[in-house]
């Protein structure tokens, strides 16, 4: 469905952002080869972590959900996971494909798993490669690199895995599969990803220790089923922080919104470009910080984005790109090739787009240089069905005067239902029309 954007408006009220998609896929998997049930509240009812749902009821495991954000599992067990009838099939979700496969690394039956024509076109070899190395026999059928993924498990060995690319999907499929291995797993990375794996193993009875980078698990008799609230996602907060950061005269409040130092780099960057922003109320929620934010609208200033940083706001460079071009003066990205190999090219779908509203941007192999204009103008859009781009298109539409129009926006389901309800709730001097 195709949405109409009505801008230039100002952003005003109080959110509560949804659950966070990490940690509900999370949730979701160590309940499942816990001991015991795992009660999960605030669960992601968006399609991804669904397909995490769908493909472990596949191998047998009991998981009722109570309402749309609260779920009941019967953990099978390390070793219990049944074969499933058919082919496991995780849409659109890269998380899901990618740390299933460390889970059936471990176990004793054959499997395929594949994806949606979007994640069979994203790189496989990635976890395929240190899965082989433990032991597992996996396969990407397609160009050897690609999904649909064959994997046989059974007897793992632990390693020590220097990874190449940053990764927390690979990180977690790793420590995953370690804890169906002889001895201990250890992974090293350059630049530290999201934790979430290692803080719930922790936190459901796992053997984790952490040193700097370097992150390690002894395999355990068993896990056990935890009662699990899913914070709030800052990935689908940074929407609205930036929508509220770049309209002058905005003041938005966002609610237990997790504040995972992994996963904050977009408050860093949104202070350094000169924001008004203000992290109140920090408090802890089964082994995550959680807060609530506070941003005032205007005077953002160009900022520069590489290094350590940005696997702490890899999933925020799209809306970071349109925070630089409401800012004065000039951003650089860099070092964010892997943005090429997510859901959609977003180095190239962000150009493209933001050259369309008549933003000054420049493309790099890993980034982009953005010179921030007064002058942008409507548009018409594609979201290439990447939810992050849709809802990044959406934040720059309500920003500029004139109706805008964002081609499939409905894929903003894919990790924020109800974006586009939200949205209309904060914006005040106009509508937005063609709800999904
Ligand atoms: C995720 C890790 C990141 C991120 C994705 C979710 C996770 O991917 O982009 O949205 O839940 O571990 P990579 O680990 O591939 O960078």
């Amino acid at each position: 469905m195709d949405v109409l954007i009505e801008g230039e408006k100002v952003i005003k009220g109080t959110i509560t952002p949804p659950p966070d998609k990490s940690i509900s896929h999370r949730g979701v998997i160590l309940g499942a080869i816990s001991e015991g049930s795992t009660r999960i509240e605030r669960f992601l009812p968006a399609d991804d972590c669904k397909r995490t749902v769908d493909c472990f009821r596949k191998m047998g495991v009991d998981i009722k959900f109570v309402d749309e954000t609260t779920l009941i599992i019967k953990g099978a067990g390390l070793k219990e996971l049944k074969k499933p009838e058919t082919i496991l099939d995780a849409g659109n979700s890269g998380t899901t494909m990618r740390l299933l496969s460390g889970i059936l690394a471990g176990q004793d039956f054959e499997v395929i798993i594949t994806g949606d024509e979007s994640l069979k076109k994203r790189p496989m070899e990635r976890v395929a490669l240190p899965l082989r190395l433990m032991g597992a026999k996996v396969e990407c059928t397609v160009d050897g690199k690609f999904a649909p993924l064959k994997i046989r498990g059974g007897r793992l060995k632990g390693i020590s895995y220097e990874m190449p690319v940053a990764s927390a999907q690979v990180k977690s499929a790793v420590l995953l599969a370690g804890l169906y291995a002889d001895g201990e797993t250890t992974v090293v990375e350059k630049h530290k990803t999201r934790d979430h794996t290692e803080r719930m193993l922790s936190y459901f009875g796992g053997n984790v220790t952490v040193k700097g980078n370097q992150v390690t698990v002894a395999p355990v008799e068993k896990l056990t089923g935890s009662d699990v609230v899913v914070p709030g996602d800052i990935s689908s907060a940074a929407f609205f922080m930036v929508a509220a950061a770049i309209n002058e005269g905005s003041k938005l409040l966002i609610k237990d919104v997790g504040v995972n130092p992994t996963r904050t780099g977009i408050i860093d960057v949104l202070l350094n470009m000169g924001c008004s922003l203000k992290v109140l109320n920090e408090r802890e929620l089964n082994g995550e910080k959680i807060a609530d934010i506070l941003i005032e609208g205007g005077g953002l200033k160009g900022t520069r984005v590489e290094g350590d940083i940005i696997p702490r706001l890899i999933d925020e460079i799209p809306v970071i790109a349109v925070a630089a071009c409401f800012a004065e003066g000039e951003t650089v990205i860099k070092n964010a090739s892997e943005l090429r190999v997510k859901e959609s090219d977003r180095i190239k779908a962000m150009v493209q787009n933001l050259r369309r509203f008549g933003a000054k941007i420049e493309e790099l192999e890993d980034g982009m240089v953005i010179e921030g204009s007064k002058n942008l103008k409507p548009a018409e859009v594609e979201s290439f069905k990447d939810h992050r781009i849709a809802m990044a298109m959406a934040v720059t539409a309500i920003s500029v005067k004139g109706i805008s129009k964002i081609k499939d926006a409905y894929c903003v389901a894919i990790s924020f239902p109800g974006f586009f309800d939200i949205l209309n709730n904060v914006v005040k001097g106009g509508e937005i029309d063609g709800q999904i």
